[in-house]
């Protein structure tokens, strides 16, 4: 446990204000991300991811009108503690704007306001008549829906959907959600018109020719320290200064229920051994780890020698082992993405915000909880797209990746 001021020293590093709105040449929109990591909650990293894909996997059952079992039911209706690692964006809504400081995620498409800072009637609110509820692995909020002028950056949006709510839990120091996933996952939020979906931001801004092509963008960096980091978020085009050499795309899966998602097909290699042959899976901002299914991980664990470790649930090495392990490759549509040893684990400097022990190294690849083969194979976290540029095209059906400048960096 830690020393209430070291606590306190380190909580109050988690709010240092987000950098200045950086415009890029060839995107409209450009907002900053910041990231918060909640260390009461980061030392169940790894249950909190899990729960998170469980969540998920409801939701798509929910979205698919399927039937839920008891358990997922359960997972549904009941809330589920904070994120452990969260990023904000600052979004204003109304005119004049209150501003909201949103979680931002691809796990999740609809935007809604007033977990935190209540929602500020102006001129431009209009409520519809219709109720919106959501549930996430990390919490849930029912309310009513209203349209109102949502500004992101310098662009603002007339006329979006957005839940206000009257009821939230799991969202304590936050104001809501700016939902970037796709379309598709907005289906039965609404009600009573359950099958109607909701027009994200994203579309709205494009529906409306504020920016030119259906897309988002989006760099994280890898970081050492408990601070609040920048990611940056991009409407409409990408951030070159974000990334090196080309994007390259692959068509969403068509595989269920992971194409409810920004879900794609991939296969991933350790070293020159297959531990995973093709199949579908999804990229989440939202998730922390590198969750892979677990007849991979077994095959993983088997070349890298790595054992469970109970304090953190993360997978552990020894240093003689961090040193010989060898590259994961993640291949998707021919392209082949390399994630370096460094890259596969947590930061050593941060080792004892999660409850780890100084000497070990620990992993930030972990168990999906099922073997291959369900539709929803492997995740795609903060951890890979911290070293991969990722760009997600609504009018391609498509996600892109690009290697940054921080692709091979050894922060770790
Ligand atoms: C951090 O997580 C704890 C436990 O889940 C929660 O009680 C607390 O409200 C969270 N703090 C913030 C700032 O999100
Ligand atoms: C659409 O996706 C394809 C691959 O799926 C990619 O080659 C192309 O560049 C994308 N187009 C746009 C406008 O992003
Ligand atoms: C992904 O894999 C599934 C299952 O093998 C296959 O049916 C599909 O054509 C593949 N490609 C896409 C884009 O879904
Ligand atoms: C984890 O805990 C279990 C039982 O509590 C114990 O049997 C096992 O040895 C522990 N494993 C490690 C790696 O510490």
């Amino acid at each position: 446990m830690f020393p209430t001021t070291l606590l306190t020293a380190l909580l109050l590093a988690l709010f240092v204000a987000a950098k200045p709105i950086v415009q890029v040449r060839d995107s409209p929109v450009t907002l900053p991300l910041s990231r918060r990591v909640n260390i009461t909650s980061a030392q169940n990293l790894y249950q909190h991811d899990l729960n998170r894909v469980k969540a998920m996997k409801a939701r798509a059952k929910v979205v698919l009108g399927d039937e839920l079992t008891l358990e997922e039911a359960a997972i549904v209706n009941e809330p589920v503690d904070n994120q452990a690692v969260t990023y904000i964006a600052s979004v204003g809504v109304g005119s004049p704007a209150t501003t909201y400081q949103l979680l931002s995620g691809t796990g999740s498409s609809n935007t809604w306001v007033g977990a935190g800072r209540a929602y500020v009637r102006t001129s431009t609110s209009q409520q519809t008549g219709n109720s919106v509820a959501v549930s996430y692995g990390s919490g849930s909020f029912s309310g009513n829906e209203f349209t109102d002028t949502v500004t992101l950056a310098s662009l603002s949006i007339p006329g979006q959907s957005i839940g206000v709510a009257t009821r939230s839990s799991g969202f304590e120091g936050t104001d809501g959600i700016l939902g970037i996933g796709p379309v598709d996952l907005t289906r039965g939020t609404l009600s009573p018109a359950v099958n109607s979906l909701i027009p994200t931001v994203t579309d709205n801004l494009f529906s409306s020719g504020r920016i030119t092509s259906n897309e988002i963008g989006i760099s994280f960096e890898p970081t050492n320290t408990i601070e609040v980091e920048n990611g940056e978020l991009t409407w409409g085009g990408t951030d070159s200064s974000k990334f090196t050499g080309a994007i390259n795309f692959t068509p969403r899966t068509s595989t269920s229920p992971s194409s409810l998602f920004w879900g794609i097909n991939q296969s991933v290699r350790y070293g020159s051994t297959n531990i995973l042959g093709t199949t579908a899976g999804i990229v989440d901002t939202g998730t922390t780890l590198l969750l892979l299914a677990s007849n991979a991980i077994t095959l993983y664990q088997r070349a890298t020698g790595a054992v469970l470790d109970n304090n953190t649930g993360l997978l552990r090495l020894t240093p003689a082992q961090f040193a010989n392990l060898q590259s994961l490759f993640f291949t998707t549509n021919g392209v082949t993405y390399e994630l370096t040893a460094n890259a596969q684990i947590w930061p050593r400097a941060l080792n004892s915000a999660i409850g780890g022990n100084a000497n070990s190294v620990y992993l930030i690849v972990g168990d999906i909880g099922t073997p291959s083969g369900e539709g929803f194979d492997f995740v795609n976290g903060y951890a890979f797209l911290e070293r991969f540029y990722s760009v997600f095209d609504s009018a391609n059906g498509s996600v892109g990746f690009a290697t940054t400048p921080f692709t091979t960096a050894t922060t770790n």
